[in-house]
């Protein structure tokens, strides 16, 4: 059995509602089956903490990830497999948090704008659309694609136990973690 493993970030980024939270709940999910270290920095629970009071302006989102980026690098460097889940739109910041951490793997949740509209589980689409949340991600503030990230997962045509299955089968490939591993995901 596998206890301990190589520290590494799993960096997720996408639009709201793409998937991200899911996507992360359920790798954590796994890896704890496992027994490995993990732990997730949620966009929305980093928000109302480590980044409380912080908007959505280009410097704000910025200051998110960079200090994402850090609290990262810590567990990280510690042997445990971070999942960060933030929309992270901007590709400096994310290249920034790559630096600054090390043992990064950016993951791009894919799903295209009118289906994060379709699903709008949170509503905040249909606020922004009616110009009633300003900056929202995708309908009036950029969102720039990742040009090279080790993985894509394609949430419009993958089930959520695919990518999870796609992302173990990256990290053995990697080995930060065992291959038996990631048969049983
Ligand atoms: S990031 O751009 O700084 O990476 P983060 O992931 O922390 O964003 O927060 C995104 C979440 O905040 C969204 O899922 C949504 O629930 C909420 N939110 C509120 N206002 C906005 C906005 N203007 N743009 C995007 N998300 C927003």
């Amino acid at each position: 059995m596998q206890t301990s493993s190589k520290g590494v970030t799993l960096w997720l980024t996408g639009l709201s509602g793409a998937g991200k939270s899911t996507i992360a709940n359920r790798l954590s999910e796994e890896l704890i089956r496992h027994h490995l270290r993990t732990e997730i920095l949620d966009g929305d629970a980093v928000r109302m903490n480590l980044s409380k009071g912080l908007g959505f302006s280009r410097e704000d989102r910025d200051t998110n990830i960079a200090r994402i980026a850090y609290v990262c690098s810590l567990l990280t460097r510690n042997g445990v497999i971070v999942i960060s889940a933030a929309i992270s739109p901007y590709a400096e910041a994310r290249a920034k948090a790559r630096e600054t951490i090390g043992e990064f793997v950016e993951i791009f949740v894919k799903c295209s704008l009118d289906k994060t509209i379709k699903r709008d589980v949170k509503g905040l689409y249909k606020k922004a659309l009616d110009g009633k949340i300003e900056n929202f991600t995708g309908v009036s503030d950029p969102y720039e694609e990742p040009s090279r990230p080790e993985i894509v997962v394609n949430t419009e045509d993958e089930t959520v136990d695919e990518s999870v299955r796609k992302i173990f089968a990256y990290m053995a490939q990697r080995g930060y973690i065992d291959s038996a591993l990631e048969l049983s995901a």
